[in-house]
C-alpha cells in the first residue's frame, strides 16, 4: 500500500516526520509532499531521509513552486503520475488555507494539483489556531470536503503553538494513523451496497410517563450504529434513526434523532420510500404508559399503578408494506433462540433476522461484543459466533447483500 502524506506549512509539520515512521511501522510505502510553506517549517532533506524517497515540494521541478523553480516538464509528468499510483493522500498537518484551497479545487502548487488529480481515498488532519479553525470559513471547507468524502480527524484541544488554548492542536498520530488504516481497510471492502440506500433504526426508545419519567430497553444502540456505519463502508447511502444514546453519529450517516416508539414509526416511515433495505436494530419499547400525566406524579403512600398500552411495531407494519423491499429485523431472547427467531421472522414475513441471546454477561448490552444466528428464508443458519459488534455488523450485511432481489434502485 502506497500512502502519499501531504505536508502543510504550520508549526505541526514537524510531527509529520513522527507520522511518516508510524505510517511505514505498518508496511506502507510512504511518499511525502511538502508545501513551499512547509519547507520553512521541516526541511525536506529531513523527510527525504526518513521516508527513503525523494521528497516533491514542486510542480516543476524538484525545488520549490517558486518563482526560482525552473520548469521541468518531465518532473511535472512523473510527479503527475504519482495520483494514480497511491491508495491514500493524508494531509498532515492541514492549514486553514489548505482546507479553503482544496474546498474550492485551486491547484496552484504540486499537492493542492495532487488532490485534484487523484481518486485515492482522502484522510485530513487539520492544525491551526483556535480561531482559525472555529471560523465560519474554515468549518464551511470543511463541510465541503466531508461532503465529498473526505475523513477529517479532527484536533485536540490544548495549548497552542500561538499562545491560545483551544481545539487546533494536531490530533495525536496515533489517531491519525487509525484513520489512515481504517480508511484503508474501507476502501479494500467489497461496495456490495453502492447505490443501495439502507434504513437503519437503533437505540432504545423512552415513553415518557410524566415530564421526568420514562419506560425505556436496556441498549446502548452500538449494534445499530455498527451496521449503519458498515453499510457506509459497503458504499450505502444510510439514513439512522435512532432513539437517545451517547454514541456519535458514524461519519457520511444522515442521522434523524427520535425518542418514543411513535416518533420511531414516524420517521421511519417519512424515509422509507428512499430506502431499499431495511434493518431494524432497535430496541423499541412495547409498551408505552396509555395516559402521560402532564404535571410530575407525586408519590404518597399508595402503590402506584400505571397502565401501559402497546406501542406500534414498527417491523411489522414495514414488513406489510415492503414491496420489493429487503427487511431484518432483530430478536433479542433469552431462551429458545433460534425457535422464537424463526417464529419472529414468519410472523413478521422478514427476509432476514438475527437472533441474539441477550441471556449471556460478555456480549449483547452494553458490550463490544456480540454473539448471534442469523436466520433467512433460505439456506441453513449462520451462526456468528462471539465477535465485535462492527464485525457482526459486517456479516450480517454481507449475507443481506447476497439475497438481495432488487437491482440497484434509480437514484
Ligand atoms: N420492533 C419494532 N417495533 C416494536 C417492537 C419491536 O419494530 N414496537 C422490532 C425490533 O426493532 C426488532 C424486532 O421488532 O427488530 C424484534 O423485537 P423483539 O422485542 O425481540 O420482538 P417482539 O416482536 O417485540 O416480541 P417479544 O417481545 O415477545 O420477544
Amino acid at each position: 500500500m502506497r500512502v502519499c502524506i501531504g505536508v502543510g506549512g504550520g508549526i505541526a509539520a514537524y510531527k509529520s516526520a513522527e507520522l511518516v515512521r508510524r505510517l511505514q511501522d505498518r508496511g506502507y510505502e510512504v511518499q511525502v509532499v511538502m508545501t513551499r510553506a512547509a519547507c520553512q517549517f521541516i526541511t525536506p532533506l529531513t523527510m527525504a531521509s526518513l521516508s527513503g524517497r525523494k521528497v516533491i515540494t514542486g510542480l516543476f521541478n524538484n525545488g520549490s513552486d517558486g518563482p526560482a523553480g525552473e520548469a521541468n516538464i518531465d518532473s511535472a509528468i512523473e510527479h503527475i503520475a504519482v495520483a494514480q499510483t497511491i491508495d491514500l493522500l493524508l494531509i498532515a498537518p492541514a492549514t486553514a488555507d489548505l482546507l479553503a484551497k482544496m474546498a474550492r479545487g485551486h491547484a496552484d502548487d504540486f499537492l493542492t494539483t495532487l488532490h485534484l488529480a487523484t481518486q485515492a481515498p482522502l484522510v485530513i488532519a487539520p492544525a491551526m489556531n483556535v480561531n482559525m479553525w472555529t471560523h465560519p470559513a474554515t468549518q464551511e471547507n470543511l463541510a465541503i470536503l466531508k461532503g465529498r468524502g473526505a475523513r477529517i480527524v479532527d484536533p485536540a484541544e490544548g495549548y497552542l503553538a500561538c499562545g491560545m488554548t483551544g481545539a487546533g492542536r494536531l490530533a495525536s498520530t496515533d489517531a491519525i494513523v487509525a484513520a489512515v488504516v481504517e480508511t484503508l481497510d474501507a476502501a479494500a471492502l467489497p461496495k456490495n451496497l453502492q447505490g443501495h440506500t439502507v434504513l437503519v433504526t437503533a437505540g432504545p426508545t423512552q415513553e415518557d410517563v410524566d415530564p421526568v419519567r420514562y419506560i425505556t430497553n436496556r441498549s446502548s444502540g452500538r449494534m445499530g450504529y455498527a451496521i449503519a456505519s458498515e453499510a457506509r463502508r459497503r458504499g450505502a447511502h444510510v439514513v439512522l434513526v435512532s432513539g437517545p444514546t451517547a454514541l456519535a453519529a458514524p461519519d457520511g450517516v444522515e442521522l434523524v434523532a427520535v425518542r418514543s416508539a411513535e416518533e420511531m414509526r414516524d420517521a421511519v416511515l417519512s424515509h422509507l420510500d428512499r430506502a431499499n433495505i431495511v434493518v431494524m436494530a432497535a430496541a423499541v419499547a412495547d409498551y408505552r404508559p396509555a395516559r402521560r400525566a402532564e404535571q410530575k406524579i407525586k408519590k404518597n403512600a399508595a402503590p402506584l399503578t400505571i397502565e401501559l398500552e402497546s406501542t406500534p411495531d414498527i417491523l411489522r407494519e414495514i414488513a406489510a408494506r415492503r414491496g420489493e423491499r429487503f427487511v431484518v429485523g432483530f430478536a433479542a431472547e433469552t431462551e429458545n433462540l433460534v425457535a422464537n427467531a424463526k417464529r419472529k421472522l414468519e410472523a413478521k414475513n422478514l427476509d432476514m433476522i438475527v437472533a441474539n441471546d441477550v441471556s449471556g454477561t460478555d456480549t449483547g448490552f452494553d458490550s463490544e461484543f456480540n454473539a448471534a444466528v442469523i436466520l433467512s428464508r433460505d439456506g441453513e443458519p449462520v451462526e456468528l459466533r462471539r465477535m465485535t459488534k462492527q464485525e457482526m455488523a459486517g456479516r450480517i450485511l454481507d449475507e443481506a447483500a447476497a439475497r438481495i432481489r432488487t437491482p440497484v434502485p434509480a437514484r
